[in-house]
């Protein structure tokens, strides 16, 4: 049998029901497509559902506030995906009359949607025949057709992108393209796959050869960069304290996070922390300090940064240095503002 009519027979009877396969709205594929890219499925749903509750057009998406979108996404990561949901729905409003392209290239001209997603649009919403090429695809077209060319260099996406515009039925894309990525999920798992399962295991080259865990081929190690954050939590004789947004090109820009001092390594007590530059802006010499407490380092980690954090309480009796630059909440709001993970986890201990 043909990989295609294979693999839709396969999809038909073991397919999960989902709701961005219900519909043909782009606009609900898109924002399931980017929600995707953060997270599984199982998790992904929630978010989903939230989205569309609140925005249940892409009018509504483009009417809110950076800082909603931004908090219906907190805990996915990746805040510029959502950042770029944001600025793409404005962009369709006032561009498109609220109406999703329904062309491949001008799909792929907005912010936010690679090939990847612009095929996903294009096949789900218009069965137009365009092959999606993401990290399932790769795994299972590199197994069953023995593929060593690594899948990060342009030799090995244009080998992977050729294949499977080759194997897509042109007149079933839709239908192809959702198939080849539950396969991916549910059968040809990067661990463990199911391959006695498998309506592919006897032309899968890499079951013949036990080649299954080594495929596929990566040509780099993702560079880990170790990073130390101090947090201050800062104190009058209130409930108050400070927070704010943050405004640069970093990690979790549009986010907010307590007054921060990053240093090059570990910070072993509060004499070395009260020394260094940024420390003596926030708080000047002639403030009455006392530290309260200090957490344990807590180690979060990203996809290319591993963050060591300590969170200082502080007790102060002179916040004016802080003023112009912070936001002075109570304790109890500071949840209502869109957060890292790794401050709404701290926030939850207080
Ligand atoms: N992962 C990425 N896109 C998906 C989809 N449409 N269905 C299930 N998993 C996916």
């Amino acid at each position: 049998m043909h990989f295609s009519d294979n693999l839709i027979s396969w999809y038909k009877q073991n397919k999960r029901d989902l709701p961005w396969r219900n519909t043909t709205n782009p606009y609900k594929i898109w924002l399931s497509e980017i929600i995707l890219q953060q997270t599984k499925v199982n998790q992904g749903l929630s978010y989903y559902y939230k989205f569309i509750e609140h925005f249940p057009t892409i009018n509504d998406l483009a009417n809110s506030s950076e800082q909603k979108v931004l908090k219906l996404w907190q805990g996915l990561g990746y805040y510029s995906r959502a950042r770029n949901l944001h600025a793409t729905a404005k962009v369709i409003a006032r561009e498109y009359k609220g109406i999703f392209p329904s062309d491949y290239n001008s799909i792929l001209s907005l912010k936010g949607i690679g090939d990847y997603t612009a095929a996903a649009i294009a096949s789900f919403s218009y069965n137009l025949p365009y092959p999606v090429v993401d990290g399932n695809v790769f795994r299972v077209l590199s197994r069953i057709y023995g593929i060593d060319t690594p899948i990060d260099t342009p030799e090995g996406k244009k080998t992977f992108y050729l294949l499977a515009n080759e194997l897509i039925n042109i007149k079933k894309a839709a239908i192809h393209n959702q198939a080849i990525m539950e396969f991916g999920a549910l059968i040809c798992t990067p661990k463990n796959p199911n391959c006695e399962n498998c309506v592919f295991n006897n032309s899968c080259i890499a079951f013949a050869n036990k080649q299954i865990n080594l495929l596929p081929i990566k040509s780099k190690k993702i560079k880990q960069t170790n990073r130390f954050f101090n947090y201050l939590i800062i104190k009058t004789n209130t409930s108050e304290t400070f927070i704010t947004e943050r405004k640069n090109k970093d990690i979790w820009k549009g986010l907010y996070d307590f007054p921060l001092i990053e240093t090059s390594k570990k910070v072993s007590s509060f004499n070395e922390l009260s020394k260094q530059t940024i420390f003596q802006q926030l708080l000047p010499e002639s403030a009455t300090l006392i530290l309260n407490k200090v957490s344990p380092e807590t180690k979060h980690i990203l996809s290319h940064q591993k963050i060591y954090a300590t969170f200082w309480h502080i007790t102060t009796n002179k916040t004016k240095h802080l003023e112009a630059d912070f936001t002075k909440v109570n304790s109890s709001s500071i949840n209502n503002y869109p957060l890292p993970k790794l401050i709404e986890n701290y926030v939850k201990t207080f």
